[in-house]
């Protein structure tokens, strides 16, 4: 049996008062930082303390008072992701390194990822807490193509053909993205088991079936390669056009097929009434970044967010090689 928790870890659920009062501070604090998603998901998480379904806990600091509050994003099979927040009056690169140990000791699945900065302190001094404790620094960033920017394909080999993707096609995709995001780091930041062909089919599931906005397949693309898919694209109407997912097989890539898949996304986004196309990039994922770049993406300015994965978790490391037992 795990050991129970520290009682100075307490289900955000016994105490909703001090977590809406904690929210209150952290929404005042985002905005003040300039984060344009503060409001909306300020207004989420309360809806879901008042209704008892908010998922989360509250650090009962030294003195007793509520120090912290900590929300986690799903519960996945062998490990946890979440955002923490700390009160004002108890920012300090040591406060942030017990309660993460405490955390780690609380008897439950570990923590795998956490996203966010944690307002108040500095991002250095953040990553070097969460370093220590053996997580992976990571900027989330977004980009969008101008509305002037058009972008031109390259002609492919004849053995590809390009065609609009249906829900017929979610098992192949979902085959296909396991195969695109073996052994990358990339996965870490996703992923919710270990089974890696499990992990697509949901991922895959979640974006065809409405858990990012309402999935666009008049703006998904797939190439078959002699008749079987060797690259996709999916897109949602997620606050805007937003291109969800690109992956290219492995024997496939530098042959023009993200390039091709992105011109016909982007158009058919455009045609969908939607001017500037968005997509979220890692920057740690230069093959990504350079392409966006290439073909005319630009970043969008405040879009960048940090998150923190634990990459042995999953057997990565950084570098795209498995690491050693
Ligand atoms: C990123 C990825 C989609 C690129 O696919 P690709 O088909 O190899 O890319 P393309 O051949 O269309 O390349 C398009 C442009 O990007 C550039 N590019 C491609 N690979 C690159 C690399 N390894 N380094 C730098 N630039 C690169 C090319 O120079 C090319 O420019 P050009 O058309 O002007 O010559 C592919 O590597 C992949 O599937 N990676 C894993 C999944 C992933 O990271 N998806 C993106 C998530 S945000």
């Amino acid at each position: 049996m795990p050991p129970s928790p520290p009682p100075y870890l307490v289900d955000a659920q016994q105490f909703p008062g001090e977590v809406l009062r904690l929210l209150a501070e952290r929404r005042d604090d985002l905005v003040a930082a300039g984060a344009s998603w503060a409001d909306v998901v300020s207004d989420q998480l309360r809806t879901q303390v008042r209704s008892g379904s908010f998922l989360g806990a509250i650090w009962r600091g030294p003195g007793d008072e509520a120090a912290a509050v900590i929300g986690w994003q799903g519960a996945g099979t062998f490990g946890r992701r979440g955002w923490l927040y700390l009160a004002r009056g108890h920012r300090s690169a040591g406060l942030l390194d017990r309660l993460l140990r405490e955390l780690d000791q609380d008897g439950r699945p570990p923590f795998v990822g956490w996203s966010g900065q944690i307002p108040g302190l500095g991002p250095d001094e953040t990553d070097a807490v969460y370093q220590r404790r053996g997580y992976t620094p990571a900027v989330r960033a977004e980009m969008h193509l101008p509305p002037g920017t058009v972008i031109s394909p390259r002609p492919l080999a004849p053995a590809f053909s390009t065609r609009p993707l249906s829900d017929r096609d979610e098992d192949a995709v979902a085959s296909l993205m396991e195969r695109v995001y073996h052994g990358e780091p990339e996965r870490a930041l996703f992923a919710t088991t270990v089974d890696e062909a499990e992990d697509a089919r949901t991922s895959v599931h979640d974006i065809v079936h409405g858990g990012i906005g309402k999935w666009l397949s008049e703006a998904s693309f797939g190439i078959d390669h002699d008749g079987v898919l060797s690259a996709y694209t999916l897109s949602n109407a997620h606050f805007g056009g937003l291109i969800t997912e690109l992956g290219v097989a492995p024997a496939f890539r530098r042959r023009g097929l993200a390039r091709a898949l992105l011109a016909r996304t982007t158009q058919s986004l455009r045609g969908l009434g939607f001017p500037e196309p968005r997509l979220m990039v890692t920057m740690w994922n230069d093959r990504a970044v350079g392409l966006y770049r290439r073909v005319g993406f630009e970043f969008t300015p405040g879009g960048a967010e940090r998150v923190w994965v634990d990459l042995r978790a999953f057997g990565l490391a950084r570098g795209r090689a498995p690491v050693e037992a």
